[in-house]
């Protein structure tokens, strides 16, 4: 992602100045009853994503959380700001147009504001007097957006007058950050909810991720008015890291909806449309147009890109102002179905994304997984194996799929193009695990489960809970939870497989060690989770410190002695399960 942001110290401090600057400000401009106000609660309660997971108060379902959202976006612009501004007049001359709901700042390549007003009709207030710029010999394609630019009429009488400007932070922290971080925390499990913390989404980059889909509807409804541009996979599923990518879905269904219901009588009404061959074709043709609207006219997106072979036809592109890389689908409604089943999933135990965080920012820091399409295991097949692993703890931490379809009621049937995505959406219907194991002891447990897997074997399969044998010979074989005929993880090579039960069986090697012999936190040795994250950070920082003094020789000599053991076909012993070479 390109937002510039503020380093961690500033920006923890920021968000603690912050949240005193804002609130008589937000008190002010609060409109209470309103679903903000309602999600400034959760805010407070970051950790658990949107749902509340340590406290006792009801889950919201996840169409509920999405609805809200995207009713919060509608009611929300995007101004591009002088990088020096007054706030409280700026505030003062938006509230001409109605009440602000909630407001903040952002900085990616300028200063941003993302402002939330109390009703629609602000916006529209807001648009009647706003002017197309003219560009001296350049020509400017009017369309009437909700991202503005804001210009200063006398620059020079206001600029005496400016305060900075508090921005919240959109990426996630250094390396040698989050090194000193982790070696500050008392425990491994207070490294890994120390990690889940820096690295999950904000308030307000999950606001700014609704608001990106709601601006990108605005242009899709020039085309197809009643459409809807809903955020899927990591930006909702509530394993999203910072930075991660925005997955969007052009969702046509509901256009048409409402006539079906409503005919009565002995006459039906239906529109005429055009036909293509199929759906693929259908999916195709649709991207194109809204490809070619969102790279002639779509303010702040550019390097617009249609894929439009690829299994599932996209469209990628940049949108500037959030700095988000964004992906539009329109034909995998199974896919918004699993994201809502990992935001089940992700809600349901507290220790859920604090492992999957873990493992994910450990495999990207072994290089394991890449923002590049490759041979590489990805962010989603991590997700589902952290997940499978849980379901195989004893006793289980979650359940398997066939199980949560059990629970489900007559509402939460669900057939997409033939599939059953059916499962219990309630989230409060599900009984919690009687598991007690510590995330130290599940993230060492989840490498040596996976150092010992039979890859070449036994498929990994959520919807039972159970290893399976492979239908087919890819490497790694991950059965998508709805189209069970699909190997999520097709494309993983041999050697990149390897890699990983390697690194796996290290980590388990290290982490064990680590119980054993665990340097004191002020002894500035990189241990548990830092040991397994940021080797090489930890050699540079102790380097600076120690007058080159090789830092992390322990790690380093457990390493060779894995390496060299490894070459003997090795078991990792102390009592521990044996750690075979066999993928
Ligand atoms: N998906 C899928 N099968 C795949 C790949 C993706 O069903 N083989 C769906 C999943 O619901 C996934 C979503 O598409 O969450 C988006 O895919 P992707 O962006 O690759 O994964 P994310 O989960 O969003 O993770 P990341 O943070 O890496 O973007
Ligand atoms: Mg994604």
């Amino acid at each position: 992602m390109a937002a510039r942001g503020v380093g961690l110290l500033t920006r923890l401090s920021l968000s603690a100045q912050r949240s005193q600057v804002q609130c008589p400000l937000r008190r002010l401009l609060s409109c209470p009853g309103t679903v903000a106000a309602d999600l400034r609660r959760e805010e407070q309660s970051s950790g658990s994503a949107e749902t509340g997971s340590e406290d006792r108060t009801p889950k919201k379902r996840f169409s509920e959380v999405q609805n809200e959202r995207r009713e919060q976006a509608q009611r929300t612009v995007l101004i591009h700001c002088p990088n020096k501004i007054d706030e409280k007049k700026f505030l003062k001359f938006l509230s001409q147009h109605g009440p602000i709901n909630s407001h903040f700042f952002y900085e990616s390549f300028g200063l941003y504001a993302v402002v939330e007003f109390c009703q629609k009709e602000s916006v529209t207030s807001l648009q009647n007097i706003t002017r197309t710029p003219s560009l001296g010999p350049e020509a400017a394609i009017p369309f009437k957006s909700r991202y503005f630019n804001l210009k200063l009429r006398n620059s020079s009488n206001q600029t005496s007058e400016l305060s900075s400007i508090q921005c919240s932070n959109q990426s996630s922290p250094s390396s040698k950050k989050l090194y000193q971080l982790l070696c500050c925390a008392e425990s491994v499990d207070d490294q890994l909810n120390t990690l889940l913390r820096e690295f999950q989404l904000t308030e307000e980059n999950t606001r700014l991720r609704y608001l990106t889909c709601s601006l990108i509807e605005d242009v899709a409804a020039a085309y197809f008015p009643d459409c809807a541009v809903r955020p899927f996979g990591s930006s909702v599923n509530s394993f999203g890291k910072l930075g991660c990518d925005l997955d969007m879905f052009l969702d046509l269904d509901e256009i048409g909806k409402f006539t079906a219901q409503k005919t009565s009588g002995n006459f039906l009404m239906e529109f005429q449309v055009k036909n293509v061959p199929s759906e693929r074709v259908a999916t195709q043709k649709i991207l194109s147009v809204i490809g070619e609207c969102l790279d002639q006219f779509g303010p702040g997106c550019v390097g617009v890109q249609k894929i439009l072979n690829a299994r599932c036809p996209l469209v990628r592109f940049s949108h500037q102002a959030s700095g988000f890389q964004c992906d539009l689908t329109t034909n995998n409604r199974i896919a918004l179905k699993s994201s809502e089943l990992l935001y089940m999933y992700g809600a349901l135990d507290s220790r859920v994304r604090a492992l999957a965080f873990s493992v994910r920012c450990w495999a990207r820091a072994h290089s394991l997984t890449s923002s590049i399409p490759g041979a590489w295991i990805t962010n989603f097949s991590l997700t589902v194996m952290v997940i499978f692993f849980l379901q195989r703890r004893s006793p289980p931490i979650l359940p398997t799929l066939d199980y949560l379809k059990t629970l489900a009621d007559a509402e939460d049937k669900c057939i997409i193009e033939g599939y059953n995505c059916t499962f219990v959406r309630d989230l409060n219907r599900i009984k919690p695990s009687g598991n007690t194991e510590t995330l130290e002891l599940l993230l060492k447990e989840f490498f040596e489960y996976f150092g010992n897997f039979a890859f070449n074997k036994n498929s990994i399969n959520i919807r039972q809970g159970k290893e399976q044998n492979k239908p087919e010979s890819s490497p790694l074989h991950i059965q998508n939870p709805f189209e069970t005929s699909l190997n999520v993880s097709k494309n993983v090579s041999q050697s990149q497989l390897q890699k990983f039960v390697d690194l796996a069986r290290e980590s388990a090697w290290i982490l064990h060690q680590e119980g054993k012999d665990r340097p004191s936190p002020s002894s500035n040795q990189p241990w548990g989770l830092a040991a397994l994250l940021l080797p090489s950070v930890a050699n540079n920082v102790s380097l600076s410190k120690k007058k080159k003094k090789p830092a992390s020789e322990r790690i380093k000599n457990l390493l060779d002695s894995i390496k060299s053991s490894g070459a003997e076909n090795s078991t990792a012993t102390n009592g521990r399960r044996a750690i075979s070479t066999q993928a």
